[in-house]
């Protein structure tokens, strides 16, 4: 795993989203896993900017998201499917009809869950954006999600509600289920790419990073997987005990080392 402490939410932005400009450029056929929330919207600014300027194209890409929200109307400004076509697909050159989101609104949602799950091993992510809750859930991976997960129907922790609930007009309007990509469905990405900023990220990263791997913490399944990279700022590095061993190893990271 590479831990990577810049100085704002800026950086995070550049670093993510030079990664995912890396892999379209090896991969102009790349699949790019979404994320929603706020932490990736600087990754987004950049990414947008670069297609704006012609350093990179989503001609050939698709994308797919984590998650979605159970129970809103598909025209919801709040459906993630929404959100991330407002905040970043709409604004780049994808092409439509290669954003590929899990469906809420099938008469069976489980057969949703299990449909969207086998797309997604058909695919097959390149990288995979992720943001984390501040009770260490990954996507909507509420603690004591399994290890090895698969996309399902999640009932929402109190506390992801009241987290979310500034999108809403009210708590109660939070919906309490949802789909999510399970943690070992998000596990077989080739890259994890987790982002964070502030000082409300500093206990749930440094459990990610650093803690003991148990689904009370759903975040620290990147500690099994291969290729992860996390980036964040100082805030939400505070707690790592092993901080200045990260920024001494990415100051001397070989030309050579890949992204
Ligand atoms: C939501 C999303 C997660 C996201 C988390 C953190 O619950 N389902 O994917 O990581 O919020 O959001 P933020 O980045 O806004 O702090």
């Amino acid at each position: 795993m590479e831990v990577v402490i810049v100085d704002d939410d800026e950086q995070i932005g550049e670093i993510a989203a030079s990664i995912v400009i890396a892999t379209v450029g090896r991969k102009p056929d790349a699949v790019i896993g979404l994320a929603t929330g706020s932490s990736p919207l600087s990754t987004y600014r950049r990414l947008i900017g670069a297609v704006a300027a012609g350093e990179v194209s989503f001609e050939g890409a698709r994308a797919v998201t984590l998650d979605e929200y159970v129970g809103l109307k598909a025209t919801h400004p709040e459906s993630y499917r929404n959100v991330i076509r407002r905040e970043f697909v709409d604004q780049i050159d994808l092409r439509p009809g290669r954003l590929e989101t899990p469906d809420p609104h099938s008469g069976d949602v489980a057969q949703a869950c299990a449909d969207y799950d086998s797309r997604l091993g058909t695919l097959g992510v390149d990288v995979q954006l992720l943001g984390i809750g501040t009770d260490g859930h990954v996507a909507f991976n509420e603690p004591g999600s399994s290890l090895a997960s698969r996309t399902r129907i999640k009932t929402l922790t109190e506390q992801t509600r009241v987290d979310n609930a500034r999108f809403f007009d009210s708590l109660d309007d939070v919906p309490r289920h949802v789909i999510t990509q399970g943690l070992g469905t998000i596990s077989e990405a080739r890259h994890l790419v987790l982002v964070a900023s502030g000082a409300g990220k500093a206990a749930p990263i440094a459990a990610a990073v650093e803690g003991p791997l148990t689904a009370s913490c759903p975040a620290t399944i990147i500690q099994m997987h291969p290729h992860v990279t996390v980036i964040v700022d100082e805030a939400a590095a505070a707690d790592l005990s092993r901080a200045d061993y990260y920024r001494e190893t990415y100051a001397h990271k070989p030309a050579w080392q890949p992204l």
